[in-house]
């Protein structure tokens, strides 16, 4: 049964794709005085969760900031905590992406996963490239300079595209997110007011909602309250308001 909040959300308007900043792991645990990685294995829940929920409610493509090109840094017992979730998470969810119709995406720097979490990861994504109801994109290994200067990369080494001759439509075909719709909403939660180097590029027009809810706690209500907050928000793309309503009415 439908929630009074889901009630208010507009079918036709919810966005197509959708990316969270998944904040707090280590805040929820250090309030409770559990270690930073019992506040990983609760934020897979609300992962588990949200991927659910948004296909619920009609969203096509979902980006999960899991795991940044700096997060590397991190204390070395953390690091594989996170990577062990990663992969306990592939080979226990996989099936269940597979029967609910959603395709598994990667974007990063895929190469400096260790070997055992990229085989599962191909293996995954392989098994649901077919699936169409929406796709599930973990930013692995992600950073969004990082994802320019792949690109840049990219390119420079095809080596027929003239500096005159570049434009938008060339770089974002080089990006990792290629395949992907453009993005409308970008949610961060635990409240802080930054990017953290997340898909830099593609936040050009995107709506973006902070909540202070830290990640563990994060659930279908929340999101919904993510998208009623966009679906009240006039996007204008540069544009004036009445400019937006004209074209509406054409
Ligand atoms: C940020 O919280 C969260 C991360 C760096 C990792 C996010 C990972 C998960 C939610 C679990 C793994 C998910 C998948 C899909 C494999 P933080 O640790 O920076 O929290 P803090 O700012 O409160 O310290």
């Amino acid at each position: 049964m439908k929630s009074k909040l889901e009630k208010l959300l507009i079918k036709s308007q919810v966005p197509n794709h959708v990316a969270i900043i998944m904040d707090g792991n280590g805040r929820w645990a250090s309030k409770r005085g559990l270690s930073r990685i019992r506040g990983h294995q609760e934020g897979m829940e609300s992962v588990k969760s949200v991927v659910k929920s948004a296909r619920e409610l009609g969203i096509k493509a979902i980006t999960l900031y899991a795991f940044s090109v700096q997060n590397w840094m991190r204390p070395k017992a953390e690091v594989k905590a996170l990577m062990k979730l990663l992969k306990d998470y592939l080979i226990k969810e996989g099936d269940k992406l597979s029967e609910k119709g959603i395709r598994l995406n990667a974007i990063g720097r895929l190469d400096d996963l260790p070997e055992d979490v990229c085989v599962v990861l191909d293996d995954i994504m392989e098994e649901t490239l077919h699936n169409r109801d929406m796709v599930l994109t973990l930013a692995l290994s992600y950073g969004g300079r990082e994802e320019i200067v792949d690109a840049a990369r990219s390119i420079i080494s095809r080596g027929d595209i003239t500096a005159e001759s570049i434009n938008e439509l060339d770089i974002s075909n080089y990006l990792y997110t290629k395949d992907l719709p453009e993005l409308d909403l970008l949610i961060r939660t635990s409240g802080e007011m930054r990017i953290s180097n997340f898909l830099l590029w593609q936040i050009a027009y995107s709506e973006i909602y902070v909540t202070s809810t830290l990640w563990p706690d994060f659930r279908k209500r929340h999101l919904i309250k993510a998208l009623l907050h966009y679906q009240n928000t006039e996007r204008r793309f540069g544009l004036t308001s009445d400019q937006i309503r004209k074209r509406e009415v054409l």
